[in-house]
């Protein structure tokens, strides 16, 4: 925060006047703080899903929404997919720097220490229905690491925040590809010790005992870009969540399930499954993209565009236009043509040359043409927002971390009440 002289806002209530300091941070965002407000005027502030108001200070992640500007930890995305791995960026969200060879060393022997699922939760996959979806079973298996590793209870921010982390975002890849496997009814490929982070993956989810998966590196690259993509974006639903149950001192995995569950949403991470469903949806019903952009406009009619908007880009999402390009490079190497990204990039342009879109600055997402690009590396629509969750992690971790080490208070807002007095009792 800058030192400059303290600011501050007059707020004048009826004959009596306070003064509220002024916040600026390194940015130059600016707030004013009401934290004393209803100690000194017995007032609160009214401002139903925060869309005005800034929860806490963090130094993870910046996101400027008028400018397309996302950097973690003061490093612009772009930079990070080109120089780093994701377990790099992991790494950089946690501890606020980018780990030294000694330190890389030790976080990847972690990783590799701790990808294998306890055998005994192995047996939970045989237990869930056939159709059970991989965010519920993600969800359930992560809260249930808290019962197979109750020290994390006792989770002290220093020496252990390296192990459960480690933890989560090693042995959260094998849950998710356990689940992929559960769900076709495959037998489940153990992790590798000489695979890195996402070269094991794809091998967990496409290698089978009658056809070795054959590991390309540039697909590992891809896979790379798009978990560093998704890695942190400062106070999203599902990090709310997480700094909301975590304020509770509610241990780690239970945390980061409640993460889970709020990224699930169709709204939230639940998108990228929801866009290619329309872009299905659009297929199939003949491709007229006019017809599905005047229904998106159409306030009677409760269809969406979905991938298009962003409660904080009023601008291209600088996330999409790094996916849009990764996804055309790759699509330009396959010889089958995906026809939904012929009708993604119609729907877009039709979309942003519309003064309904314009008028509103509504524009592709970050998970807009994630969802094409998973399904050309052969990863089903039910597993994107799981990938989704995985990427997540580490910013998720970060902020339950920040949270923890500014000692922040139960999260508890205040209401305004409008309903029955004791007057209307028994009316
Ligand atoms: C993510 O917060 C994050 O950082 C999230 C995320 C992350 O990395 O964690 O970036 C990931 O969740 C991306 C968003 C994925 N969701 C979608 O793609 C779903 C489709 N988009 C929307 O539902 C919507 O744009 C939201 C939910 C993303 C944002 O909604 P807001 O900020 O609450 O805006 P709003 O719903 O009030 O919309 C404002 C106006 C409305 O019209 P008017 O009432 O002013 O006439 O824009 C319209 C809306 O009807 N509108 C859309 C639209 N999104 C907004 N109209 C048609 N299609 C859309 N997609």
């Amino acid at each position: 925060m800058s030192e400059e002289k303290k600011q501050f806002a007059e707020l004048k209530i009826g004959d009596k006047s306070i003064d509220l300091p002024i916040v600026i941070g390194t940015e130059n965002e600016k707030a004013v703080d009401i934290s004393g407000l209803r100690k000194t005027t017995g007032y609160v502030t009214l401002d139903p899903s925060f869309m005005n108001t800034a929860s806490c200070y963090s130094s993870i992640t910046f996101v400027d929404g008028e400018k397309g500007i996302l950097r973690y930890r003061g490093i612009p995305i772009e930079e990070l997919v080109e120089k780093c791995s994701f377990t790099q960026v992991a790494y950089l969200l946690i501890h606020g720097k980018l780990a030294n060879p000694e330190e890389r060393l030790k976080f990847s022997k972690l990783l590799n220490q701790n990808s294998l699922l306890h055998e005994d939760m192995r047996h939970f996959f045989d237990h869930f229905p056939r159709g059970a979806h991989p965010m519920h079973i993600l969800s359930t298996m992560i809260n249930a690491l808290a019962v197979f590793y109750p020290n994390v209870d006792l989770l002290s921010l220093d020496e252990d925040i390296d192990l459960s982390a480690a933890r989560l975002i090693s042995t959260v890849r094998t849950m998710a590809a356990f689940a992929y496997k559960k769900n076709i009814g495959e037998p489940v490929v153990y992790p590798r010790h000489d695979l890195n982070y996402c070269a094991n993956f794809l091998n967990m989810m496409f290698d089978s005992p009658v056809k070795p998966y054959d590991i390309k590196p540039e697909i590992v690259k891809l896979l790379n870009i798009l978990l560093i993509l998704h890695a942190d974006h400062e106070q999203n639903c599902s990090t709310t969540a997480v700094r909301t149950i975590g304020s509770a001192q509610v241990n780690l995995y239970a945390t980061i399930s409640a993460g889970i569950s709020a990224l699930s949403g169709p709204l939230h991470g639940g998108a990228n499954q929801a866009v290619v469903e329309m872009l299905d949806m659009i297929v199939a019903d003949g491709g007229d993209v006019k017809k599905f952009v005047a229904r998106a406009k159409d306030k009677n009619d409760t269809f969406r565009l979905m991938g298009f908007g962003h409660r904080v880009y009023k601008t291209y999402d600088p996330r999409a236009k790094i996916i849009k390009s990764e996804c055309h490079k790759l699509l330009s190497t396959m010889k089958n043509k995906d026809p939904l990204y012929e009708v993604a990039m119609e729907l877009e342009q039709v979309a942003l040359h519309d003064e309904y879109f314009i008028e509103r600055n509504l524009y592709p997402n970050v998970d807009f043409y994630t969802g094409i690009v998973y399904r050309a590396l052969g990863i089903p629509s039910n597993m994107f927002t799981v990938m989704f969750a995985l990427a997540r992690l580490p910013g998720w971790i970060a902020h339950w971390k920040e949270m923890i080490g500014h000692h922040t208070k139960i999260v508890r807002p205040r209401q305004i009440y409008i309903g029955k007095v004791p007057a209307d009792y028994g009316k």
